[in-house]
């Protein structure tokens, strides 16, 4: 369709990819995860998922979303339907996960967002310099998440940040697809990067305190086999993979399907999955976890890892930087550094989960992007300040484990279901392979058909009957006043799919009347 948003440059593609998938899951998410599991045991089962699970899903949602684009859907439940040549009537309905489940992950995805705004400027007015322990500084940065707390911030300054990020979001999305989103990644990926290296060279110039930096560097990268055979290593590292790439949640396609029929997608779709392996283990994993090894040795950093998803990225690397040698303002300014990058990952991944429902608007219920744009921005920030007054009650883990863990995998089950034999594998094949820069190694073709999906639903059996059905049922919930504010989450979210499937209903009726 003529007159769909394009992208204006390859280079701004490529980089509006890249920010898609880097963001704070490379470099708060990652070091978490891989401390938690062993550091070098990790690394085995987080690449064997990179090359069979993450690549080939990469290809695949590519090229969904550029054959989806070709007929004007820039969300799932188009592409979905024109996978099954329109033949199967359900498929577009099981496309509504491909736009409710980033929408959920965008709300609370931004919030954590705002948290790095606030902390990177926190970091220059230096608000938490003298919190040397680490039970402050986690005392202070609940403080800040929770607006129940007034122990170090009020709520007025969490709702602050929260607004301010939101309505730049809001800005950005308004301004549109190569004006907003490929300006933001032009100029922010560059920045990320600078940042990045400088944060990274720091690090590796520590002097040896607890442990030295190549200490640091020993324990992500000293392989150990015998995690092969650990479950929950394997979960993890899929896990990670999914969220770390984005794969199985609706943006990548959404951005695939701007971009033009024949242009290469093989060569760009590899590209964006390097891209974000070298942010994440590269430079994700030569900053947060040698910086903590440095200062609280491997078995501190293990343990404040083990406490909580934000210690290590955000409390162990506060209290760090108050540590660093030589004068504060030094420290002060290599904290906002990576407060700020962390920012700018998380910014530009946030307005690629809020474009899937941007474009359900656009495409399927002919808004304008502006009128969709503001609509998805309402809407987050309504659900949003759910969130924030429920944060205390578990409401953003649930969100975080339905819609951007467990549910990933379901939508990659389904997606690839979709492709290889619905849609047909050598059809798929030749979908990647039009206008290509590179020919995708022949293997890969039976590992999209067999290889992947059956690890697919080897991880959804796995998962669903160790993890997923108890957490369903409640039987993981610690404090059970929490029940009810969980259910209530989840009531959200189910609210939100019928939603979507009734919003899905009528468009394709109306399409079929003006048809008629
Ligand atoms: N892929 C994005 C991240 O890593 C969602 O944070």
């Amino acid at each position: 369709m003529s007159d769909r948003e394009r992208w204006g440059t390859r280079i701004g593609l490529v980089l509006a990819m890249a920010g898609n998938a880097v963001g704070l899951g490379n470099f708060l998410r990652f070091p978490v995860q891989a401390a938690q599991n062993g550091g070098g045991t990790f690394m085995i089962p987080y690449f064997i998922s990179f090359l069979i699970l993450g690549i080939p899903l990469m290809w695949i949602e590519w090229g969904i979303g550029r054959y989806g684009g070709s007929f004007g859907h820039g969300s799932v439940p188009g592409m979905f339907d024109r996978l099954t040549d329109q033949k199967k009537k359900w498929a577009k309905y099981l496309g509504v996960m491909g736009v409710v489940m980033p929408l959920v992950v965008f709300i609370y995805y931004t919030f954590i967002v705002s948290w790095m705004l606030a902390m990177s400027f926190f970091s220059l007015t230096g608000d938490y310099f003298g919190l040397r322990d680490i039970d402050e500084m986690r005392g202070y940065l609940g403080s800040f998440q929770n607006i129940f707390d007034s122990s170090y911030s009020g709520p007025l300054v969490t709702l602050f940040f929260f607004a301010i990020t939101f309505i730049f979001l809001g800005w950005v999305l308004r301004r549109g697809l190569s004006g907003g989103i490929e300006k933001l990644a032009l100029i922010g990926m560059p920045i990320l990067f600078v940042f990045a290296f400088v944060l990274m060279w720091r690090v590796l110039t520590l002097p040896t305190m607890a442990a030295s930096p190549a200490d640091g560097l020993n324990f992500i990268w000293n392989p150990d086999w015998s995690s092969l055979g650990n479950a929950k290593v394997w979960l993890a590292a899929a896990g990670q993979m999914f969220f770390t790439l984005s794969v199985g949640m609706g943006s990548i396609h959404c951005y695939a399907s701007y971009v033009k029929r024949d242009e290469d997608i093989a060569l760009t779709g590899l590209s964006t999955a390097a891209t974000n392996e070298f942010a994440e283990v590269v430079l994700g994993g030569t900053i947060a976890i040698p910086a903590a090894v440095v200062f609280f040795g491997v078995t501190g950093a293990t343990a404040i890892a083990n406490g909580g998803a934000f210690d290590l990225g955000i409390v162990a690397m506060a209290v760090v930087f108050q540590g660093l040698p030589g004068p504060e303002i030094l420290g002060k300014l290599v904290a906002f550094l990576w407060f700020f990058l962390l920012f700018i990952a998380g910014i530009t991944s946030s307005v690629a989960l809020a474009s899937p429902t941007i474009a359900f608007l656009q495409d399927e219920m002919q808004f304008t992007r502006k009128k969709a744009a503001a609509m998805v921005t309402a809407i987050a920030l309504a659900l949003g300040l759910f969130i924030i007054i429920f944060f205390r009650n578990g409401a953003l883990d649930e969100w975080d484990y339905w819609a951007g863990t467990f549910g990933l995998v379901v939508f990659a089950a389904i997606e690839i279901v979709l492709f290889a034999y619905v849609f047909g594998i050598d059809r798929g094949w030749d979908e990647l392979h039009r206008g290509a820069d590179i020919k995708i190694p022949a293997f890969y073709k039976p590992v999209m058909k067999y290889v992947t999906p059956l690890f697919l639903f080897t991880l959804l059996g796995w998962w669903g009957a160790t993890e997923a059905l108890p957490t369903l049922l409640m039987q993981k919930v610690d404090d059970p006043s929490q029940i009810p504010y969980l259910w209530l989450s989840r009531g959200v979210m189910v609210a939100l799919l019928v939603i979507g499937t009734i919003l899905i209903k009528r468009s394709w009726a109306r399409k079929a009347g003006e048809e008629a």
